[in-house]
Formats: C-alpha cells, structure tokens, sequence
C-alpha cells in the first residue's frame, strides 16, 4: 500500500527538505503571483492550499494589497516549521477536503499539490464552493502532467497516490467546476524541463 502524502512531506519538513522545494518553486511561484497581481487594484486575502513551510504565504504577504493571508497544510512538520520561521504567521494543520476558511477569500493559491488527490475535481470544487469570494481566483502550479515525460516515475518513487493527467483535461476538470475564465500556460520551460503548468480561473 503506497503513503499518504502527508506523511511524506511531514518527514521531508523534518530533515530540512522543505527548503529545497521552496527554492525549487520559487521561480514558477514568482510569475504565478504576477499573474495574480497584475490586475489587482483592490485589497485581498490570501491563502495557501498545502502551503509547505509557509514561504509563499510569507512572500504574498509582502504585497502591500494583501490584508491577509493564510496557509494550510495536512503535514504536521511542515506546519510547526512554518509557525516556528513566522510566529505571527497563520498556518493552519489541516486536511485540504476537510476544512473551510470561516470568510471565503479572494484568492487561492495551490503549488504542487493538487495531483496528491485521488479525486482532484473533488477539491478544486470545494475550494470553489467554500474557500473563494464570488469572483474570487483560483491558481495552480503543476510539474507533474503528462507531457512533462520525466515526472511519470514520481509516483513509484515517492511510494504514493498521484493522478497524471494531459493539460487539457486539467483545463477541462477546472471548467466542470463551474470555474470561468480558466487559461493555462506553461513557465520556467527549458531545455531540459518541460516547464511548470499553470491554470488560472475566476470563480
Ligand atoms: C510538493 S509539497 C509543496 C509544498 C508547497 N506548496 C511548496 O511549494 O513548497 C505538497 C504539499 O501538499 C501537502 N498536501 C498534500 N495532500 C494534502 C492534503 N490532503 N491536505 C493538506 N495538505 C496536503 C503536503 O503535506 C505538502 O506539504
């Protein structure tokens, strides 16, 4: 029976290895918030879905629009070493599926985390439904997708539950949500990576 993904990443908080995804990510996290930001004028609160160390709700929190912001992560470790950097910091010990801010926010930020779902129409919907303001964004970041070939082994390597899907059946399970405006593109492509996948909507 492959592991939870909690329980992985709950153990790579533990020997340091949090760091090396927030320096990994940064890159692909960095032009995710230019798209969010580029056309916000108005105050928003913010939240991390499976937020890790915290590091990019630490970093959002640095825009001058952001009144709040919030990250929440079903890996105990990761959350103590966020609460740990960040005392003052909201992070928030939770299974994804089963928690729900008390406000609905305006935006929802997710970086390599959504295809840990078995079901990942099942929580991008309820993120929809009770995480986001009408109008709200949703946006995601994505290294694991078909057509990125090289990350196909990941799941026999990490020993846990993964869904591999084609960019166009992420854009379509984003649609069957009821999400509008959905666009995906691909950052950070080069030569020898494919290129994080992005996927951006509005409520
Ligand atoms: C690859 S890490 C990415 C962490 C962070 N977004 C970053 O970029 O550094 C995936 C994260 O998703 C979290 N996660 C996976 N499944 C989850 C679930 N069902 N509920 C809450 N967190 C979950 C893991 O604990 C882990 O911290």
């Amino acid at each position: 029976m492959s592991r939870k993904a909690t329980d992985i990443f709950s153990e790579w908080a533990s020997i340091g290895r949090d760091e090396g995804m927030q320096k990994n990510h940064w890159k692909a996290v960095k032009n995710m918030f230019q798209t969010l930001i580029k056309e916000q004028s108005k105050p928003f609160s913010f939240i991390d879905a499976g937020c890790g160390n915290g590091w990019a709700v630490r970093e959002m929190k640095k825009n001058h629009l952001c009144v709040e912001a919030v990250g929440v992560d079903g890996a105990l470790e990761m959350i103590e070493r966020a609460k740990k950097i960040d005392p003052n910091g909201n992070y928030i010990y939770h299974d994804l599926m089963e928690w729900k801010p008390l406000t609905p926010v305006d935006i929802v930020h997710s970086m390599e985390v959504i295809y840990y779902f078995n079901d990942p129409k099942k929580i991008i919907c309820h993120i929809k439904d009770k995480w986001l303001k009408p109008k709200g964004k949703f946006i995601m970041g994505l290294d694991f997708y078909k057509e990125n070939s090289d990350c196909h082994n990941w799941p026999k390597q990490l020993d846990t539950q993964m869904t591999l899907l084609p960019i166009n059946q992420w854009v379509e399970l984003l649609k069957n949500c009821g999400l509008k405006d959905v666009m995906s593109y691909k950052t950070n492509t080069t030569d020898s990576f494919e290129g994080t996948l992005v996927l951006h909507a509005k409520k």
